[in-house]
């Protein structure tokens, strides 16, 4: 298996985000790196030929990879791919497959993720999207909010590296619920991921 260097996190970043969906995480993330002069966004990853962070990606001149189940989980993992665009760090916004032992091997510590409730409740398998949100106004929860953490092998279980909370109200639908919860992860995630590549 490749094993990427261990290139030092202060230098140079080449971050590559991952995302299944409409990548309104990953647009933030791009913007709030624009100018930056030690972290570019180099390279858009998803499973999902049509998905909206592809059309980000054009957008903003980022290069996109569409990556297939095979490989994957049963290839190289895509790794020399990553290794090719020197990527260093990888940030998943909304990506939903899980992440196979090849990557997490090659980038310890280097993959974080958003969770859009507050780990270790509402995580784990097939707990994603507006399955959360329903989950939290079914149990009755008086605040949700984001979890930001590292990635292991196992679905949102890593260790926590930010959390930050806001209210259910009472008649909040999931869609009201996913509304305020994406205000505090754009508003928190390209800082944190920042602060994560100066350790
Ligand atoms: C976010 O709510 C994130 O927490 C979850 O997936 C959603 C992605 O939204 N992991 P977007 O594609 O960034 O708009």
């Amino acid at each position: 298996m490749l094993i990427l260097k261990n290139v030092p996190l202060n230098h140079k970043n080449n971050i590559a985000i991952f995302a299944s969906g409409a990548g309104s995480n990953a647009k933030k993330i791009i913007e709030h790196f624009k100018k930056h002069s030690s972290v570019t966004i180099a390279l858009i990853v998803s499973n999902k030929a049509d998905a909206g962070v592809l059309q980000i990606a054009k957008e903003s001149g980022i290069p996109s990879l569409i990556i297939e189940k095979e490989r994957f989980f049963r290839g190289d993992a895509y790794l020399s791919e990553l290794n090719a665009a020197q990527i260093n760090f990888i940030v998943l916004a909304g990506f939903l497959w899980k992440i196979p032992s090849a990557l997490i091997v090659a980038y310890p510590n280097k993959i974080i993720n958003i969770h859009p409730a507050l780990l270790p409740k509402y995580g784990g398998k097939g707990m994603y999207g507006h399955f959360v949100h329903e989950a939290v106004i079914d149990s009755k929860e008086k605040e949700s909010g984001i979890t930001i953490h590292y990635v292991d092998d196992k679905y949102d279980h890593g260790n926590i590296i930010f959390q930050t909370t806001c209210p259910v109200l009472p008649n909040d639908t999931p869609d009201d619920l996913a509304n305020r919860i994406h205000i505090l992860e754009h508003e928190h995630y390209p800082k944190i991921v920042e602060q994560c590549l100066q350790g």
